[in-house]
């Protein structure tokens, strides 16, 4: 692991980033392959890596500021309301670990709660684009440079590399000693965890338990997930019309598969992108959809395609199916905040443990109520 102290963007103002990328997790060397192998499918999915390159997460800033998407917006007003009591829930002197953390700009709103609260805190933002991290990072400093409750730093890698991070004593770009008594949460706000199935959610949420398990470190979430049945409401927000930036976001993700195929396989005018919501799993798929000719042209040879290509997935779940899922991961909610709506809620997560008795006991998790 390399520490970096990065001067490149931010000048020298910007909190120290650890590049805790493992090479075993890199996604660039195979995602050419991944992209070829995906396009032979018979339900082809591109993975959504492609579209988190360095643009990615500027163009969901773009994004975020309509005033019809509602995710950032009910999010941000459940932590304007409720950061107060969320920073109480959160053992004085722990570790607080964020992914993909994106601009920050509601964990800004969380973390003055801490200062506000007098709660000593340690914070991690991690997220695989460098470019945004060193730029939300440098936002943050600004804030927080003089704090004496709020210590912020970057971890630059994926969401595996940061549960490797939480598995591995690694010296100085490891956990810092000062913390491990007082356990870790892991926020992972923006709705990204229904970004995978329930089943795979499960596995992830139980791999950092594992991950903070093996180095004893309790450990508990904070989840801000959507629960929006709304189809109107989702229909103005996942607006997919030519040129909106929810559109150009998603397309961007075929400009960034032209760059790994070394060629131009998908020519963006003649591709477009549609949503569809399921019921029967609350789920909204967004897909390519070739507007002309189903066939690519892949490494020399003609790729026919059914009819799309899986694009992205943003689970919508209802509490119950958020119960399903921490149940069969060996989890409980301890608490949920809601927005006024009722359509997004932030849930703070324990394993369902004779262990999380005990935590509680000793104060890393408070007792809560259903809210
Ligand atoms: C939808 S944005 C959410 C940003 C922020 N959490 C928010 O709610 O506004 C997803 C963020 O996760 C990052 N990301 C996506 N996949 C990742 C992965 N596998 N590992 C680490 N970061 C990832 C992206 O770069 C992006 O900043």
């Amino acid at each position: 692991m390399t520490v970096s102290q990065n001067c490149s963007l931010g000048g020298c103002n910007v909190p120290a980033i650890d590049d805790i990328r493992s090479p075993t997790n890199a996604i660039e060397p195979d995602m050419r392959a991944q992209i070829v192998l995906s396009l032979k499918q018979a339900e082809p999915v591109l993975p959504s890596m492609l579209i988190w390159d360095d643009t990615g997460p500027s163009l969901f800033e773009n994004l975020t500021q309509q005033p019809t998407y509602y995710p950032f917006h009910e999010e941000l007003a459940i932590l304007t309301r409720w950061a107060d009591e969320m920073a109480r829930q959160v053992k004085p002197g722990s570790l607080l670990l964020e992914l993909g953390c994106g601009d920050l700009t509601k964990t800004r709103v969380l973390l003055s709660a801490f200062e506000r609260c007098q709660r000593p805190i340690t914070y991690y933002a991690l997220d695989i684009s460098e470019r945004d991290l060193t730029r939300g990072l440098r936002r943050l400093s600004q804030v927080f440079r003089q704090s004496r409750y709020v210590q912020v730093h970057g971890l630059l890698g994926s969401y595996e590399d940061g549960m490797q991070w939480l598995a591995t004593d690694a010296g100085d770009t490891g956990v810092p000693e000062a913390v491990k008594a007082q356990g870790v949460t892991v926020l992972w706000v923006g709705n990204s965890l229904a970004n995978y199935s329930r089943t795979e959610a499960g596995a992830l949420l139980d791999g950092f338990v594992r991950s903070c398990g093996l180095r004893h470190l309790p450990c508990q979430f904070f989840l801000g997930l959507d629960s929006c049945q709304d189809l109107d409401k989702m229909g103005a927000c996942y607006d997919l019309s030519p040129g909106s930036p929810l559109e150009t976001l998603i397309m961007h993700g075929l400009r960034t598969a032209n760059k790994y195929l070394g060629s131009k396989v998908f020519d963006l005018r003649k591709w477009s992108a549609h949503a569809h919501y399921e019921l029967r799993d609350h789920t909204l798929y967004i897909y390519y959809v070739p507007t002309h000719d189903k066939r690519l042209l892949v490494d020399g040879c003609v790729q026919n395609l059914e009819d799309r290509i899986l694009a992205i997935t943003s689970g919508k779940w209802l509490l119950s199916d958020i119960e399903e899922m921490c149940s069969a991961a060996g989890l409980q909610i301890s608490k949920s905040w809601w927005s006024e709506s009722q359509h997004y809620g932030f849930h703070a997560i324990q394993p369902a443990t004779t262990e999380t008795g005990l935590m509680a006991k000793t104060g890393i998790l408070q007792p809560a109520s259903r809210g």
